[in-house]
């Protein structure tokens, strides 16, 4: 029997006041916990961090919209539980711990020289030397989003969720190879290995980076900063001053470029897509049928962008 699928219940719960603070830097020594959502470390105008669900994600989302869109996240396969903190330590690391005390997560995983954490506008979390050199900066760790002004170098990927609300990694990865290809690929879960490519830009011996630029172009250039590949064109011209720009991996293997009006202006107020890639729909997930199995059907041509109501065959087994 076919169905449609019906996206059970959201697993992260957001605190949702939208507010609008001045740039501020995050001090060494300070720190966020789950028991206290209100507090977040927060950008002039959008970002934020810290979640709360049936775990917690430590995690940068738009604020400044309805939908509190995660663009970013520390422990996506191992949600936080109640109680644990993050803290800008004052020995130079980030670091989320459980009620325990136990280390989750920390980032740089070196003790550094750091002198202040600092949320930007453009949505990366950055670690700051008193020199203000970055010592980490989260656009260097993407998870399955890229942001304008991010930039992915040699041997970045990008690495699709599990589903739509479950952040764990899942079965896609977009990665700019160290020998300059440019692929999309079919993940071998729950191993980690790739299998099979379905979209490539043959860009071995002359992909430097992928870059997704203020005007809202997704390209793939060479070291010269020669264009190779333009991944996404932004043919409306929604520039990022007036729009939201967000690019991303997801579960069921599409990279998307969406983007979201700054303000309302008779617009509908949701994301779009502007983009996607491959054009033509790769592949059906089926969605987790209550039992935790999760079945993965290939489905070649499925037409045009589907995500909406992706098919499901529940008899596959
Ligand atoms: C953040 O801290 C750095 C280094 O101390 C300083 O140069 C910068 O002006 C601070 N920024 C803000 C907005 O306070
Ligand atoms: C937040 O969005 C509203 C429109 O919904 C806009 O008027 C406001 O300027 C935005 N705030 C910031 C800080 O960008
Ligand atoms: C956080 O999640 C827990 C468990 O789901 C829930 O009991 C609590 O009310 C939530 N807190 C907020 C502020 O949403
Ligand atoms: C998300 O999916 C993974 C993979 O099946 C699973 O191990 C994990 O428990 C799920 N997380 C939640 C919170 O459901
Ligand atoms: C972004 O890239 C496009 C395509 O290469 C180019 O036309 C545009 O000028 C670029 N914009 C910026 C701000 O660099
Ligand atoms: C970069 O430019 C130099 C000089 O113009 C040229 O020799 C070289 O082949 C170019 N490299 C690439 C990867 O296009």
């Amino acid at each position: 029997m076919d169905f449609v699928a019906v996206f059970l219940v959201g697993l992260l719960l957001f605190h949702l006041s939208a507010i609008a603070q001045s740039y501020q830097n995050v001090s060494l020594g300070s720190s966020l916990t789950t028991s206290d959502v209100t507090t977040f470390w927060p950008s002039p105008s959008g970002f934020q961090r810290i979640g709360n669900g049936s775990g917690f994600l430590l995690a940068i989302w738009f604020n400044n919209i309805t939908e509190k869109t995660i663009v970013w996240s520390a422990n996506r396969n191992s949600l936080a539980p109640d109680g644990s903190k993050v803290q800008l330590s004052t020995n130079g690391r980030l670091v989320l711990t459980d009620p325990n005390g136990r280390e989750m997560w920390a980032r740089p995983t070196a003790i550094a020289e750091l002198a202040y954490g600092a949320m930007l506008d453009n949505g990366n979390f950055v670690l700051a030397t008193s020199s203000s050199a970055t010592a980490w900066q989260s656009f260097n760790k993407p998870t399955d989003t890229i942001l304008p002004g991010q930039v992915l170098n040699l041997d970045s990927s990008l690495v699709s969720s599990f589903s739509d609300t479950n952040s764990s990694i899942g079965r896609f990865k977009f990665i700019l190879q160290t020998d300059g290809n440019l692929v999309l690929y079919k993940v071998n879960y729950p191993a980690v290995d790739v299998t099979d490519a379905y979209w490539v830009t043959s860009s071995v011996g002359s992909g430097y980076q992928v870059i997704f630029n203020q005007s809202g172009y997704i390209f793939l250039q060479d070291k010269n900063g020669t264009l190779l590949n333009l991944i996404s064109s932004n043919v409306e011209n929604l520039t990022s001053q007036s729009m939201y720009h967000r690019a991303i991996l997801e579960y069921d293997g599409v990279f998307r470029h969406y983007v979201y009006p700054k303000s309302s202006s008779g617009r509908r107020m949701e994301w779009s897509t502007l983009y996607n890639v491959p054009e033509k729909y790769p592949y059906a997930i089926a969605q987790d049928r209550g039992g935790g199995a999760l079945w993965f059907h290939d489905l070649c041509s499925m037409g045009t962008d589907r995500r909406q109501d992706v098919i499901v065959h529940s008899d596959i087994s």
